[in-house]
């Protein structure tokens, strides 16, 4: 922090010879002036247009301009150690050789650029720092008269050094001041670039997978139905069809054996037969029996499966709806899945008398519970049983859509199912 305070104007108190305060004020308030141009030249990036090397070029302009330089530029700390200049640095000719440069760092604190960039020293002799100057005569640039530079950070992170050449009368440490604000403020800038470049990918990635919970999503509310269908017309096409083909068979083979000790026999045949065609006929109707087409009415469906689970089971049922007109699809089926799967549950494992099912919207959502008063179960033993995986489905199924699943129960309390899905996927 130290190093951005005006250097000057910590010793105007201690002065008491009033033609060199009025000196250090006139220095003060170029000091101001200065930090205020560079923090200017630096923030209106925020908001113009500008892409990167022509920001770069505008800035190392004001940089010279405020530290009484004829050149600036910024180098990039890489992998390894390295310098790397960044694009259009200000007041190089095009030939120069500070294009192809890249200068190598050393372990830290060991030569002039490891000190400036990690610990923000430079010892100014005469208005240059001579050891900078040597690097850059080695490097090529051998018309350098005088030199400086200054970490360029991000915070508390090192990103690289800003370096201007060629004061006409030489660098004074106001100049390194005016410099080490210029670094810092354009170091913040880089953060907030690199940090809305994250954004960006961030929402592009989140956008991805949004998209692929939809589709996810999409295609497991079409799944079950789809297996359903392949399964419904295999059955009917060929299992039913064969099984008719061999009792006719049956029928004539009968006939031919009438009155001869088969007949009895070839009865019995054929009341199987019978018996496995009604069985087959039956699943069948309860494979199918989910409309492939869902109901457009959601509320009306949950009237409708608990109407038959009254008839079936003897089970009273109470049904609260409070559902909007208009649901997705997707999140029709899954919410009547979820229901009809509950709701079995009930009529096959709860002995009960008594369901409340209660479907709203709610928190820009739709919200369910499925209340029996049965026998009810330990809910952690049950997600453990091998093949049934009605509970773990309808879990899966509202977390997938983004929502929530809760399961309450306990032997001899009844159970309590609930779970809620958002209205947009
Ligand atoms: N409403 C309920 N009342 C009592 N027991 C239940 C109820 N719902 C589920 N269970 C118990 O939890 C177990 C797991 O249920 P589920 O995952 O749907 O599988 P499945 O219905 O195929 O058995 C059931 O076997 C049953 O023991
Ligand atoms: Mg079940």
């Amino acid at each position: 922090m130290e190093s951005f305070a005006p250097p000057l104007a910590r010793k105007v108190a201690i002065d008491p010879d009033s033609a060199t305060r009025s000196k250090r004020s006139t220095h003060l308030e170029r000091s101001h002036e200065s930090a205020l141009a560079a923090l200017t030249a630096v923030s209106s990036y925020l908001d113009s247009d500008e892409d990167l090397p022509a920001f770069f070029g505008r800035l190392s302009a004001t940089i010279a301009e405020q530290s009484t330089a004829r050149r600036a530029a910024f180098w990039r700390l890489g992998p390894r150690g390295t310098l790397a200049l960044q694009p259009a640095p200000y007041g190089f000719g095009d030939e120069s050789p500070v294009y192809g440069l890249r200068l190598q760092l050393g372990a830290r604190g060991e030569g002039v650029l490891e000190r400036l960039v990690f610990a923000d020293e430079l010892v100014l002799v005469k208005g240059t720092s001579p050891e900078l100057d040597a690097i850059w005569h080695r490097a090529g640039l051998r018309d350098v008269r005088n030199s400086i530079a200054v970490a360029w950070r991000a915070g508390g992170r090192r990103i690289g050094a800003v370096s201007v050449y060629d004061s006409e009368h030489g660098f004074t440490a106001h100049d390194l001041w005016v410099l080490r604000l210029v670094g810092a403020a354009a170091g913040l800038l880089w953060q907030y670039k690199e940090s809305e470049d994250e954004v960006a990918h961030i929402a592009v990635r989140l956008e991805e997978a949004m998209a692929a919970r939809r589709h996810l999503l999409n295609n497991i509310a079409a799944g079950g139905d789809e297996a359903r269908r392949r399964f419904a017309s295999a059955l009917h096409d060929d299992s039913l069809q064969l099984l008719t083909a061999a009792e006719l068979q049956l029928e004539r083979i009968r006939a031919d054996a009438k009155g001869n000790h088969h007949a009895v026999q070839l009865d019995q045949l054929r009341l199987t037969l019978r018996k496995v065609e009604d069985s087959l006929r039956r699943l069948l109707t309860n494979v199918s029996s989910e409309p492939v087409q869902q109901p457009a009415d959601l509320g009306e469906a949950i009237s409708e499966r608990l109407e038959s689970l009254r008839i079936r089971a003897g089970i009273e049922p109470h049904i609260e709806s409070r559902l909007p007109e208009r649901i997705p699809q997707a999140i029709r089926g899954i919410v009547l899945k979820n229901i009809a799967e509950a709701v079995t549950n009930v009529e096959k494992h709860a002995r009960a008398t008594k369901v409340t099912v209660v479907a709203e919207k709610n928190d820009g959502g739709i919200r369910v519970s499925v209340k029996d008063n049965g026998t009810g179960f330990v809910v952690a033993e049950s997600v453990r049983v091998p093949g049934h995986i009605g509970l773990v489905a309808v879990r899966e199924r509202a977390q997938l859509a983004g929502g929530w699943c809760r399961i309450q129960s306990e032997p001899g309390a009844g159970t309590k199912i609930e779970f809620w899905v958002p209205l947009s996927l």
